[in-house]
């Protein structure tokens, strides 16, 4: 277990920074006591809900929306660097921002390519009805996950977050 002092800022892929946050200032937004390594928790800021999540690569700081429906990813499970949305069986790793396992309803990775629906391991297979719910799932595209920076100061873990 990683005690609060040796928390420290993970780095991430620079093309995947947040949008605004270059020049935003660094605001605190949880005391580094109570996000222990192996933890993730939302912070809302107006109407932004970060996540912050502690690693043994560092804290990571990104939307608390999942990058194929906006699901909270707070409230999924974490497993070393890479979280589980609650919904749709997807997973996302911190470190690269890439999709480490698509969500069962298929459709297009960040890059465009198209990935068919499947079916847990055990369950039925997926039968997707065609229509429009379905033809919106296979326009999805699951992004990379985006990153505000962070910094530890007086105890506390500051984000980038734009004004
Ligand atoms: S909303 Fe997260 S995998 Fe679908």
């Amino acid at each position: 277990m990683t005690s609060t002092a040796d928390i420290h800022p993970a780095g991430f892929p620079p093309r995947l920074q947040a949008i605004g946050t270059a020049d935003a200032p660094f605001r605190p937004l949880l005391d580094v006591s109570a996000l222990p390594e192996g933890t993730m928790q939302r912070v809302t800021v107006g109407e932004l809900d970060v996540l912050l999540v502690n690693t043994d690569r560092g804290v990571f700081a990104t939307d608390d929306r999942c990058p194929h429906m906006s699901a909270p990813l707070s409230i999924g499970d974490l497993d070393g660097c890479i979280v589980h949305c609650p919904l749709h069986e997807g997973k996302f790793d911190l470190v690269s921002g890439d999709t480490a396992q698509m969500p069962t309803t298929g459709g297009l990775d960040a890059d465009g390519t198209y990935h068919s629906t499947w079916s847990p391991a055990g369950k039925d297979p997926k039968v997707d009805p065609p229509g429009k719910k379905a033809e919106a799932r296979r326009l999805t595209r699951v992004r990379r996950l985006r990153y505000y920076p962070v910094r530890i100061a007086n105890g506390a873990i500051e984000v980038a977050i734009p004004e």
